[in-house]
């Protein structure tokens, strides 16, 4: 008796000591901004077991729901964002307050049908994103529901009215009619241009969309900023962290605000730069990162090439056929100009026969490619990604796992040793 009570003592002690080992706030990064994305990290082995357990449920439910039910559940989809998208279209998220909100006092701060928006809660209760507390009338935000708020730290309002805006509903209307018959890109069907020359174009949707990319992007942060290691030979966690395509600067500013002593470039398209500029400002991270304004199908700036240890490209090479994301690839090899220089790709890497829990997000997202970006866009598997770093001149590369399940860090050195 005595054994085994000893034996189940030391295996929690060990099981403690592994959980305390792999949280976040036990290793790494030096410094941890009072906003970090980090503080929201489960620690590995809860990560692990909670995948691992989405994925026997969801196969056992998978298993359960009768043939017919599962495919009107994928026939009703739609109906779900749909609702999403109407109670944000018309604020309901904003004007539902910590105190709780009665449906007729937001009917009539917005407007609203009143009888009407009570359904619509009804069904986002049953969506998990309102909660309805039936002894005082007052409807809740849940967890979910608080992200969609216009004020919440990384809303994903953004990326909801963009992604139900009409220029992604008419793309993937073309993509519907044909795309699926031509190969030819959604997006390029409906406006005759990629995703990038119309977003130049169109400077509300740009900003938009750069909203967007933040909302997604600085959740994920503390997951990537949490594993990313950059090695001695570069300077650790000193190296210089060049962030290609980044967008606004979502992920160097939390790299930088993580690493106070490390110093970054951001590369990006003219149109985005002085938002780019702005928003590193408002992260006080400016005076340590330098904007360079331009392509990554062109020559890399020479100062970055210069200077770049840990060439960061995230959520880029998805938007191309391979052989521009193969330029894109061999333009940063080219001109990065230190010995032991490397690259940290950033993307999903679809696993065939994989949980399909896990798997969805990544299938959506490759058919939401080459609906609304650009011909040939595409999440790919390792051995596409073997083959697309091959012809850019680079050794496969090592795929690392991250707390986020849709992501993982590519990377590969820049330079034969
Ligand atoms: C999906 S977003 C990813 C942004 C950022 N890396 C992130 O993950 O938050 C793709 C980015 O590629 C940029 N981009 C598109 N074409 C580019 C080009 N030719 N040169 C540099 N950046 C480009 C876009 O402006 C956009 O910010």
């Amino acid at each position: 008796m005595c054994v085994v009570k000893a034996s189940l003592v030391a295996a929690l002690v060990a099981a403690l000591a592994y959980m305390l080992a792999t949280n976040p706030f036990g290793n790494v990064p030096p410094s941890l901004p009072s906003d970090s994305a980090m503080s929201a990290l489960p620690s590995w082995p809860a990560y692990r077991a909670s995948n691992a357990l989405a994925s026997v449920l969801g196969a056992t439910a998978a298993a359960t729901t009768p043939p017919s039910a599962r495919a009107w559940a994928i026939i009703t989809a739609f109906m779900q964002s749909e609702i999403l998208a109407t109670l944000l279209a018309h604020d309901v998220f904003d004007n539902i307050f910590p105190e709780g909100s009665t449906s007729a006092q937001a009917a009539i701060e917005l407007g609203l049908h009143e009888p009407t928006l009570r359904r619509y809660l009804a069904a986002a209760e049953t969506l998990g994103l309102v909660k309805h507390g039936r002894s005082t009338d007052r409807f809740f935000l849940t967890e979910a529901g608080k992200t969609l708020r216009s004020d919440a730290p990384s809303s994903l309002r953004p990326i909801a009215l963009f992604m139900h805006g009409g220029a992604t509903k008419a793309a993937w209307r073309a993509a519907t009619s044909r795309s699926i018959v031509t190969g030819e890109s959604g997006w390029m069907l409906a406006h005759g241009q990629d995703i990038w020359h119309y977003l130049a174009e169109h400077p509300e949707e740009e900003a938009l969309f750069g909203q967007a990319m933040t909302g997604l992007t600085r959740p994920m942060s503390g997951a990537i900023v949490a594993d990313l290691k950059p090695p001695t030979s570069v300077g650790g966690r000193n190296a210089t962290f060049c962030d290609i395509g980044g967008g606004v600067g979502t992920l160097l500013s939390e790299w930088l605000r993580h690493h106070p002593h490390a110093r970054g470039f951001l590369l990006e398209q003219p149109a985005v730069v002085e938002r780019a500029k702005e928003y590193l400002a408002s992260r006080g991270v400016a005076g340590r990162s330098t904007v360079a304004s331009g392509s990554f199908f062109e020559k890399l700036p020479a100062n970055m090439g210069a200077a770049c240890d840990v060439f960061v490209i995230k959520h880029c090479l998805h938007n191309w056929a391979d052989e521009p994301a193969a330029a894109i690839l061999a333009h940063i090899r080219e001109g990065s100009k230190k010995k032991h220089a490397i690259l940290v790709a950033i993307e999903a890497v679809l696993m065939p026969g994989a949980s399909a829990v896990l798997e969805l997000p990544k299938r959506l997202m490759d058919i939401n490619m080459a609906t609304t970006v650009s011909h040939g866009a595409r999440e790919r598997t390792m051995a596409d990604f073997a083959a697309l770093f091959k012809s850019a001149g680079l050794p496969a590369p090592t795929r690392q796992t991250l707390r986020l399940p849709s992501v993982s860090l590519l990377t590969a050195p820049l330079h034969a040793a």
